[in-house]
């Protein structure tokens, strides 16, 4: 066989594909700190897929009721709040941007008054029922990674591939300690394990979307596992989905 015929082989072989390829939904959810941000993103990145952190929309949303002056246990005023503001994610292909009525707010959403009050927004029906159809929107076409608490069992029951990420909290608060440290925030260990766990209850007990592993999640323990490891793991699962 001469090079020529090998390369109309190789040319019929792409053209009996039809170049379509498969782009599919995956779902991470998981409890507080359990790295799915970073993993998510990774995955997503090394897929050539979109990144949602459904986090930061209820984490915009808290920012938003905070600078109103408004209880964040006040579901009524929080609730009418909520129709009137907008958040987007808005990606430029590397970074996505958190964006609240129009203006970037992807650092103020990390701060700690945020963080000890985004979980009580997001026990707020309206409020999940406002994000949940943001989310399925930008979802609905797949190509994309959506992390969070209820991906796998509210936003995208019907996800290819679901991931429920773990880790122990003393891992967990380790964690995010060496987040805050770069920020320069000064937390003790204790206080970080004392948070993530109030968080976690939050989140488990709301009667709304309360976070639960899907039955047909994978769960996936990082305790003791490296970032590339856990990436590795869910871009292979992912990957022989999209080969079937
Ligand atoms: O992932 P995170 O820590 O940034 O999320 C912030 C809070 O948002 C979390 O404590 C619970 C809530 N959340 C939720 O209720 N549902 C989601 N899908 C994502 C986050």
């Amino acid at each position: 066989m001469d090079g020529n015929s090998k390369i109309s082989i190789f040319k019929f072989n792409l053209s009996e594909k039809k170049y379509v390829v498969k782009k599919i939904i995956i779902a991470i959810d998981g409890p507080a700190a359990s790295g799915k941000s970073t993993t998510a993103k990774l995955v997503a990145a090394e897929l050539g897929y979109l990144h949602i952190d459904t986090g930061a929309m209820y984490r915009a949303m808290a920012l938003k009721v905070l600078r109103n002056n408004i209880s964040v246990h006040d579901s009524k005023k929080v609730a009418e709040l909520a129709k009137v503001t907008s958040v987007r994610l808005v990606s430029n292909g590397i970074k996505v941007k958190v964006v609240l009525d129009g203006v970037e707010v992807s650092e103020e959403i990390r701060l700690p008054e945020v963080t000890n009050n985004v979980s009580a927004v997001s026990t707020i029906s309206e409020v999940r029922a406002l994000m949940v159809n943001e989310q399925r929107a930008m979802g609905n076409e797949g190509g994309i990674v959506l992390e969070g608490r209820d991906i796998g069992t509210i936003v995208f029951p019907k996800a290819h591939l679901k991931i429920f990420m773990l880790a122990n909290e003393r891992e967990r608060a380790e964690r995010r300690k060496k987040e805050l440290v770069a920020k320069g925030v000064d937390i003790t260990i204790d206080d970080l394990v004392k948070e993530i766990l109030e968080r976690d209850r939050i989140d488990s007990e709301r009667e709304v979307s309360p976070l639960r592993k899907a039955d047909d999640a994978i769960e996936l323990d990082t305790t003791k596992l490296t970032i590339e490891q856990q990436v590795e793991f869910i871009v292979a699962k992912a990957k022989k989905i999209i080969s079937e």
